[in-house]
């Protein structure tokens, strides 16, 4: 392992106030996304779309590594660059999502375990070698009659742990993503605990495979209450739980975590990062920065729409949220910035 390397990558990532653009949706996923917009769910679409957000202008002033999926790195822009090389003369760490999905979890109704540890380590060797310098593993808990269990936090916490020691002993720096959903009418309380159990069994199963932490990037869910909860607590409220939480169960030693938005406004994303960023300036051992999906994409991909014509005002979405998301992570983002 190159403990060097995993460390310089790390901090090429979330140089100067940048975060990360996942674009790493499966084509089930995408198509959901599109599906929804009227888009057709072709390889040609989602080739396209693709296109307009790696050759977005600018885009590298604030985003530092985009998170593919594993048709995406191998596709080209029309005119036959592969996007892999579009990302890197953009100033952009291309990535790669490695997992290969959750699925139902034997003898736990309602819960689910990542799979894609089989064959793992020739397929980190294959992602290397098409320029990937670092990858993602997401695993799902779910909130809800007595889950999540003991045993689904467990299998998901193990799994996250053989992948990153594989992704270090190849270089590429592990993205470890427990995911704690937002579906359901828990409390802040309530996710803030599952949080915490959670994180605590990463960090310990992470600890027994002999991960580096100095070389690896925590994203997380943010600590909400559920989507139907009655009680809706404000952007303060939900900072202060997110990083007091975080800075009980992640060591310092962590150099980044980068939160996922989950499905929250992409406004709503920005604010409550940088109210993190504000409110905890001089206590935050690690760099709380963004690898937003659906907080930076959607607005673009509604602006698109599958239309050619649509690219150019696409694009300006994107990069917005963009420039948006590096506010925050400097505590610098107003809600000014959006009507600008
Ligand atoms: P969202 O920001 O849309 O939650 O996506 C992040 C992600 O990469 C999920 O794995």
């Amino acid at each position: 392992m190159n403990t060097q390397q995993l460390k310089d990558t790390v901090q090429a990532l979330f140089v100067d106030g940048k975060g990360l653009l996942a674009m790493d949706e499966s084509n089930p996923t995408c198509n959901k996304r599109f599906a929804a917009l009227g888009i057709p769910l072709t390889v040609e679409a989602r080739r396209a779309y693709r296109e307009l957000i790696v050759t977005t202008p600018g885009l590298g002033e604030f985003i530092g590594g985009a998170i593919l999926y594993d048709e995406t790195i191998r596709q080209k822009k029309a005119d036959g660059t592969p996007f892999v090389k579009v990302l890197i003369d953009a100033g952009i760490i291309p990535g790669i999502k490695v997992d290969t999905g959750a699925r139902e979890l034997a003898a736990h109704p309602g819960e689910k375990v990542t799979e894609g540890l089989d064959g793992l380590r020739d397929r980190l060797q294959e992602y290397l070698q098409m320029g990937a310098r670092f990858a993602k593993w997401r695993a799902v808990i779910a909130i809800g009659d007595g889950l999540p269990s003991w045993g689904c936090i467990e299998a998901n916490a193990h799994a996250l742990a053989r992948y990153a020691a594989l992704c270090q002993e190849v270089g590429l720096v592990p993205i470890v993503e427990p995911e704690v959903l937002m579906d359901g009418e828990h409390s802040l309380d309530q996710c803030s605990e599952t949080t915490d159990e959670l994180l605590r069994t990463v960090f310990k199963e992470l600890f027994a495979q002999r991960v580096m932490l100095e070389g690896m990037i925590l994203k997380p869910n943010m600590v909400l209450p559920g989507l139907t909860c009655t009680t809706q607590e404000t952007v303060e409220v939900v900072a202060d739980a997110t990083v007091n939480c975080f800075l009980r169960a992640v060591p310092a030693a962590v150099p980044a975590i980068a939160f996922l938005s989950g499905g929250q406004p992409a406004e709503l994303a920005s604010a409550r990062l940088n109210a993190m960023n504000e409110r905890f300036k001089s206590r935050l051992p690690w760099a709380v920065a963004f690898s937003f999906s659906r907080a930076i994409q959607q607005p673009a991909l509604e602006a698109w729409h599958g239309q050619d014509a649509n690219v150019q005002i696409a694009q300006q979405a994107l990069l917005h949220r963009a420039q948006c998301n590096q506010a925050a992570r400097r505590g610098e983002y107003t809600a000014a910035m959006e009507t600008k």
